[in-house]
């Protein structure tokens, strides 16, 4: 009697196996045959009710079943699973077709450094070298060496920020000058750029800007170099024909002096609100190197004579690119920045 009960679980149970359709039903058809309430369970309990001497030999046979049935139970359950895994990897496989993440946001040279670069390429195409010098000054380079002794009105040119007696922060790049001629042999031919500070602030006025120059030295140097150089770099710069013109101006440091205006890039010279209709724009100051500076720093005049001139770098950037503010330069404001990336 029960044997045949254990026969027909088995057949049922066998069957369930076989039938189950995914693992989930044949973890079910587990819990419907061997749970605590399952009927493999019940016909155990009913084993009681058999002779003593039975027992054994229906204790053997229910261990075989249950041997068979947890064989082709594990057969199937990896089956099953292993069928699952295949279906989860097809389902999953890369849609080659689909768009990429979104690229990481490209920064951008600051438009300072780009105008810095662009002018260093042109000036080392005449075969200058940049130079750089720190940015708290000995007051002697930033105004002895350059020929504004202490008291000199001309002192009064540059609002200085003081460090203390003997330093300030320096308030333009010509002590890089007065180092290179201090230390490097002529011919020279340099750029020196970098931060200035002067103690002034408007909106063409910033506290902290850029400035460079360039130094030339050799046997033999004239406001015609000068000139030369400067109107060559002028059409390099702005990539068009402008004319460059020399107003007399005073540097100490420079004699002759002259500022430099070349024809407004944005009209060409017809005149426009960034040129105030006059349709020529000051870039910077020049002049011939003053003999004093060049014997201060122990350079043998006249066997040995210059050139320099100076422009700012904020204010080559708003020529070139007609930016309406200097503060533009230090807000950061992506919008501006972005215009200027390539
Ligand atoms: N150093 C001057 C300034 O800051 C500019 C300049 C440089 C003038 C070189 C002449 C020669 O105003």
């Amino acid at each position: 009697m029960l044997k045949e009960k254990l026969e027909e679980v088995r057949e049922r149970a066998l069957a369930a196996i076989r039938d189950a359709s995914n693992s989930q039903i044949l973890y079910e058809v587990k819990v419907q045959f061997f749970g605590k309430q399952g009927q493999f369970s019940a016909l155990m309990k009913e084993m009681g009710k058999l002779l003593p001497e039975e027992r054994p030999v229906f204790g053997k046979l229910v261990n075989e079943v249950k041997g068979a049935l947890e064989k082709s139970y594990q057969e199937r359950e990896t089956a099953l699973k292993s069928a699952e895994l295949d279906a989860k990897l097809a389902e999953e496989s890369l849609d080659l077709t689909l768009p990429g993440p979104e690229a990481p946001a490209l920064g951008a040279q600051h438009p300072i450094s780009m105008v810095i670069d662009e002018i260093v390429a042109i000036l080392a195409r005449l075969g200058y070298a940049v130079r750089t010098g720190p940015l708290i000054e000995q007051d002697r380079y930033n105004f002895e060496a350059l020929n504004i002794p202490k008291d000199h009105p001309a002192r009064d040119m540059q609002d200085t920020f003081y460090v203390d007696e003997r330093h300030v922060l320096r308030t333009h790049t010509s002590p890089i000058q007065a180092h290179v001629l201090e230390t490097e042999k002529p011919p020279l031919r340099i750029i020196g750029v970098g931060p200035v500070f002067r103690c002034d602030s408007d909106v063409s006025h910033s506290p902290n800007f850029h400035q460079i120059e360039g130094m030339y030295v050799d046997a033999k140097v004239s406001m015609a170099d000068l000139k030369g150089t400067i109107s060559h770099f002028v059409k390099e710069f702005f990539g068009k024909e402008l004319k460059t013109r020399f107003r007399p101006s005073f540097f100490p440091f420079t004699e002759p002096s002259a500022e430099v205006d070349c024809q407004c890039p944005l009209c060409s010279g017809r005149g426009c609100a960034m040129c105030k209709q006059s349709g020529w724009v000051e870039i910077g100051g020049s002049g011939l190197i003053n003999p004093n500076v060049l014997r201060h720093a122990g350079v043998d005049y006249p066997r040995w004579q210059g050139f320099a001139f100076g422009f700012g770098v904020e204010r080559m950037g708003i020529i070139k690119y007609g930016i309406e503010h200097i503060g533009l330069y230090n807000q950061n404001d992506v919008r501006f920045l972005r215009q200027f990336s390539t």
